[in-house]
């Protein structure tokens, strides 16, 4: 049977491990043709630097290639409805990776692909974002246990994926974010089945307290330009700098998915300081995505 990653709960704890073993490989050595001769089709609703070249460069690496389409070429459920889009898209290429407005978007191509289907972003997920930033995560660590990661700023999509991914892995994760901007409650209740510390505060600095990692990502995700001002207002005090991370263990990491906008939920002389390791994560979309398409063509 086909598989798809949506969501980080579409693979478990082994099945991520064994990712990671997989995506440090192909980071030691980068041309191995897996996917060679294999096709991947990329649909983009929303802009993106990070997702589209490590997904096509990743796929030029493993032997195969990559088709990006923009925002004007499918128009998704306007000019042609999403299962028709999926179904056509199945008799071509070998796989598809999507960043959309909505996730059902994401899981209706699931739905009606006969091929896997990648979730580049969704309004609820980042979960290709997320499964590198645990890769990276355990680089500098060496292991999961006892860290505690400290999310600040909004509940949104890769904050969602945050929790998902910690009460796998077993890592401890307070989300610091202003009252209203909570992440998704049917997530937070999935994510508390586990049996880690999963904490909200509505206070950014009992968030960082002692935290391992602290992470952040813009105030207005993409689709939310508009709030973009009261944002700024209801955020301000959310903001990821050198005072906040005091807060934090000495050796703490910062880690935000990007594209930043500097001097608003971070600083530069944070973003830009010793102890990021923002372009690691960057960096590291390349390797884990590789692993990630190997594993659902079954290889
Ligand atoms: N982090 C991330 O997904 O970046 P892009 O929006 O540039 O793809
Ligand atoms: N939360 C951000 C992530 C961008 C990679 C957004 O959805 O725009």
């Amino acid at each position: 049977m086909k598989r798809d990653f949506t969501s980080i709960t579409d693979f478990n704890r082994d099945e991520v491990i064994k990712l990671f073993e997989l995506a440090k490989d192909l980071k030691r050595d980068r041309f191995q043709p897996l996917l060679k001769d294999k096709t991947l089709a990329m649909i983009f609703e929303k802009p993106s630097l990070r997702t589209r070249v490590t997904f096509e460069t990743g796929m030029f690496q493993l032997g195969g290639t990559a088709i990006y389409l923009s925002p004007k070429d499918i128009q998704l459920g306007e000019r042609e409805s999403v299962k028709d889009a999926a179904a056509n898209l199945s008799r071509w290429v070998d796989l598809i990776m999507a960043r959309t407005f909505s996730h059902n978007t994401i899981t209706e191509l699931a739905e009606n692909a006969t091929i896997p289907v990648i979730n580049g972003l969704s309004d609820l997920e980042h979960p290709c974002q997320v499964l590198g930033d645990f890769f990276t995560i355990l680089e500098h660590k060496g292991s999961f246990q006892n860290l505690k990661l400290a999310y600040i700023g909004d509940g949104n999509n890769v904050c969602n994926s945050l929790l998902l991914a910690s009460a796998m892995l077993g890592v401890s994760i307070a989300v610091g974010c202003p009252e209203g901007y909570e992440p998704n409650s049917e997530i937070l209740n999935e994510a508390r089945k586990s049996s880690n510390v999963i904490e909200i505060y509505h206070d950014p600095e009992q968030a960082a307290k002692d935290a391992d990692i602290v992470y952040t990502d813009v105030w207005a995700s993409m689709g939310q330009e508009e709030e973009g001002e009261k944002r700024k207002r209801v955020f301000a005090r959310f903001q990821v700098n050198k005072e906040l991370v005091k807060f934090a263990k000495v050796d703490h990491l910062i880690m935000h998915c990007l594209p930043a906008h500097r001097d608003e939920e971070i600083t530069s002389e944070i973003l830009d300081g010793p102890n990021s390791i923002v372009l690691d994560e960057a960096e590291n979309r390349l390797h884990i995505q590789k692993a990630i398409m190997v594993k659902l063509m079954g290889i």
